[in-house]
């Protein structure tokens, strides 16, 4: 695997950033030594509060699985976001399955998360590797010979970035699928070292594969954000014992259970989610 990493590109994230964003005002002493106290760069989130700018606002969504409500949770987010005044953008760096309109081809996450933000950009930024076949990616890419490579993707977001005040990134079906030989989504998420959203599909079976997927997700040194429960089954049994023992084992906060949802809008599923208590995550609104 490729290793590039963008650390740097999230200063402002709720990782409790390194760097300033501001520049430091020019000093003659030598680099070697302190600052003065009256001197001294203010921390990132002292700046940003001065200034009234929001910290950044970034998450990588994964899931439990294919289809069980990423794109719908991420485009929740992204409504919060704009309903508080910020630029979101959505990312869906990979998708496969698309169609022709207008001689153009669209994929249903890549247009949900556009609908849901309201930062415009070209689809080939936030969506790098849009392929044609609704397959596994790594599939979809070798019918159309094409190499699904981590750096369009990371230069994509970093551009994203640059015009964004929070950027919600919609990972691939679950946590570990393959995009090439050596380069699968969850070193995708590392590399752009992201705190994940984990979304949990509730239907049967459903305990196991999210604390598979938690498991891998800490083990790659990731930030677990907190996990939302969406009902995937709408008639699965022990429904709140399943919630019971997901909440006493995943050690993250649930940030939300949605409902089956008459219409599955962005708007609808954000009355179920709340993001609050996640550190950066802008406390009032912007406008
Ligand atoms: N809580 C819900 N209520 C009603 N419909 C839902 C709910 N959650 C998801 N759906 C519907 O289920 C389908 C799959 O949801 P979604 O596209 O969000 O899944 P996904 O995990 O993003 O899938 P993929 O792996 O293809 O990206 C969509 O048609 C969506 O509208
Ligand atoms: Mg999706």
């Amino acid at each position: 695997m490729k290793s590039f990493n963008v650390k740097s590109f999230n200063a402002r994230n709720f990782n409790e950033p390194s760097e300033p964003m501001v520049e430091p005002a020019a000093t003659t002493a030598p680099v070697t030594q302190p600052l003065p106290v009256e001197e001294r760069v203010p921390a990132p989130s002292e700046a940003l509060a001065a200034e009234g700018i929001p910290s950044r606002f970034c998450c990588f969504v994964t899931g439990t699985d294919t289809e069980i409500g990423k794109t719908l949770v991420s485009s929740a987010i992204l409504h919060k976001l704009v309903g508080r005044g910020l630029r979101a953008c959505g990312m869906k760096p990979v998708a496969a399955g698309a169609e022709l309109v207008d001689g153009e081809l669209h994929n249903e996450d890549a247009d949900m998360l556009a609908a849901s933000g309201n930062v415009h950009l070209p689809p080939n930024i936030t969506t790098p590797y849009l392929l044609r076949e609704p397959a596994a990616p790594h599939i979809a890419a070798s019918l159309e010979g094409v190499t699904i490579d981590p750096v369009p993707i990371i230069a994509a977001y970093a551009e994203i970035l640059a015009a964004s005040d929070a950027v919600v990134v919609e990972g691939v079906g679950g946590f570990r699928v393959p995009f090439n030989d050596d380069f699968d989504s969850a070193d995708l998420a590392a590399q752009l070292n992201l705190p994940v959203i984990l979304v949990v599909g509730m239907r049967l079976g459903c305990i196991s594969h999210a604390l598979l997927s938690v498991e891998a997700i800490v083990a790659r040194g990731l930030v677990l954000a907190g996990w939302v429960a969406n009902t995937a089954d709408p008639d699965m049994r022990f429904f709140d014992e399943n919630i019971a023992a997901l909440e006493a084992r995943i050690p993250a906060p649930l940030l939300g259970i949605v409902p089956r949802l008459e219409e599955a809008t962005a708007a609808h599923a954000a009355r179920f989610i709340d993001l609050a208590g996640l550190p950066g995550w802008p406390s009032t609104r912007v406008l």
